[in-house]
């Protein structure tokens, strides 16, 4: 989609449908109309459209004004809204116009700059919300909108928060598709060709296969990956915007998640494809950063692999040597998640990295305590915590935290190795999360589950059902705060 800025009144501007949002309680923002259309939207205000959040109402134009038609959008309480609220506005309303056919808009500003919200807020929730995965089918839909102009002045932070907004939406479009890709297609090979597609003068891109992974001694890793005829790829990006230690992301990236020898029921199996929508979002990362410029350095990690049973599997019982020295028993072949990241947490670790955030479809329990509205955070460094906390807020992609209280340590405790990669049921959540601190020991590290939020079952108003692409925006908003 197009978005372009033009300082000139909305009645002078040819389009499909020029819109207003209005707020619910008080129509304070009629005042600010072209008297030439003030009277029609006095009327429907009483009767057909009331403001409510995410409220639509498309009306005819009356002839004397170029835009043909108005589309009316609530945002609910005047005093609650919020840079979310206008999000889902124009996820809302870009969404509406498409299904009817429109391919030009035009967004009156007026009553954003009166709440001191900058109209980028809108056009994320329209990028994000015309999101639409591609698939396979012979004949899709080809309704799109084409182009949104902004009735406004263009300043510097206009443009340049524009240009954030453009190159974030593209980083979580493209974590979409990797993630809404069936595991036939986005395999370990194929994730690690996406990412380096993202390769520029800044961002280089390097890729172990099964023999360099054995040959540094990627014992855990190696042992999810035994299973599998697809070869597995480390996948190691590494983004120069900076010098000095890096911040190192690592994504979980099993492509197939059947359980392994621990093998899942079949009902909603289909739906591990997903298993790798944390490396999904590591790459979203990197690719809104590189797009960007960004002055940070910064490292993406994904242990690509899928997690399958077969006569050359990982057993129950079987015990690995991890790349950190420490041996892992492996009581349950479909707690794999965090055998990947503790091999990719040791490798981190030899580049003396500032942090190290993961973020993993962890758990089943990280779903059963949060649904689909909250990331799990559970870490060691209580300021980049309540960073994180604070851009979950503002991008709403919200996380929790949890706590890693030493007494759950005695619940990976193994007769014959240094750990057991379960816990038991009873704490899974928190216990997966305890395995990895293990693995970072005195390096500032968070860990982010994102089992519920990853997939969405129902659309929202900028989230189309299926893969999410959260953590994206998330970790690019505390970028800011690491630069
Ligand atoms: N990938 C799953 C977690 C998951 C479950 C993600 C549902 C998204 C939706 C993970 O590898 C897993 O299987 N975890 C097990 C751990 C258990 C065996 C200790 C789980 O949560 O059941
Ligand atoms: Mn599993
Ligand atoms: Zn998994």
């Amino acid at each position: 989609m197009n978005i372009d800025i033009k300082s000139i009144n909305g009645e002078d501007c040819a389009c499909d449908a020029l819109i207003f949002l209005f707020s619910e309680d008080r129509p304070e923002e009629l005042k600010k109309l072209p008297r030439s259309i003030v009277p029609l939207i006095r009327q429907v205000f009483s009767k057909e459209f009331s403001g409510k959040q995410n409220e639509v109402f498309l009306m005819k134009a009356p002839d004397s004004v170029k835009p043909e038609r108005l589309l009316l959008v609530g945002l609910g309480k005047r005093d609650q809204v919020s840079a979310e609220k206008i999000r889902q506005a124009g996820g809302k309303a870009a969404t509406y116009l498409r299904s009817m056919g429109m391919k030009k808009a035009v967004l009156s500003t007026d009553s954003l700059a009166a709440l001191k919200i900058s109209p980028a807020a809108f056009i994320e929730g329209a990028l994000l919300g015309l999101y639409s995965y591609r698939g396979y089918k012979k004949d899709g839909d080809k309704k799109s909108l084409e182009k949104i102009t902004l009735l406004a002045k263009s300043t510097r932070e206009l443009t340049d928060g524009l240009k954030r907004v453009e190159a974030v939406s593209a980083g979580v479009c493209f974590a979409r598709d990797l993630v809404n890709t069936p595991a036939n297609d986005m395999t370990p090979t194929h994730l690690a060709k996406a990412a380096s597609s993202l390769r520029t003068k800044r961002l280089s891109v390097r890729i172990l296969n099964k023999h360099d992974v054995k040959k540094i001694g990627m014992g855990a890793f190696l042992a999810v990956a035994k299973g599998s005829r697809e070869e597995p790829r480390f996948i190691v990006l590494d983004y120069k915007g900076a010098k000095g230690a890096p911040v190192v992301l690592i994504g979980k990236s099993i492509t197939f998640d059947s359980g392994g020898i621990s093998l899942k029921p079949s009902e909603g199996m289909e739906k591990m494809k997903y298993d790798m929508a944390g490396g999904a979002a590591v790459l979203g990362v990197m690719k809104a950063v590189a797009a960007l410029q960004l002055p940070i350095h910064l490292v993406g990690m994904l242990p690509a692999t899928e997690n399958l049973p077969g006569g050359t599997a990982t057993k129950p019982g079987d015990v690995v040597k991890s790349l950190s020295g420490k041996t892992v028993e492996i009581i349950n072949t479909d707690a794999e998640g965090r055998l990947v990241i503790a091999d990719a947490i040791a490798y981190a670790k030899r580049l003396k990295p500032r942090a190290i955030i993961d973020i993993a479809t962890l758990t089943g329990a990280c779903l059963i305590a949060f649904g689909n509205e909250t990331i799990a955070m559970m870490g060691n460094d209580r300021k980049l915590m309540d960073a994180l906390k604070k851009s979950g807020e503002l991008t709403y992609e919200r996380v929790w935290e949890m706590p890693l209280f030493e007494e759950y340590k005695e619940y990976l405790k193994s007769d014959i190795a240094d750990i057991k990669n379960i816990g038991g049921r009873n704490g899974g959540l928190v216990t997966a999360a305890y395995f990895l601190y293990e693995f970072a020991g005195d390096t500032p590290w968070v860990h982010l589950d994102i089992a519920g939020t990853a997939w969405a079952e129902k659309e929202k108003p900028y989230v189309p059902k299926g893969a999410s692409g959260i953590g994206t925006r998330l970790i690019c908003d505390i970028i800011k705060e690491l630069q």
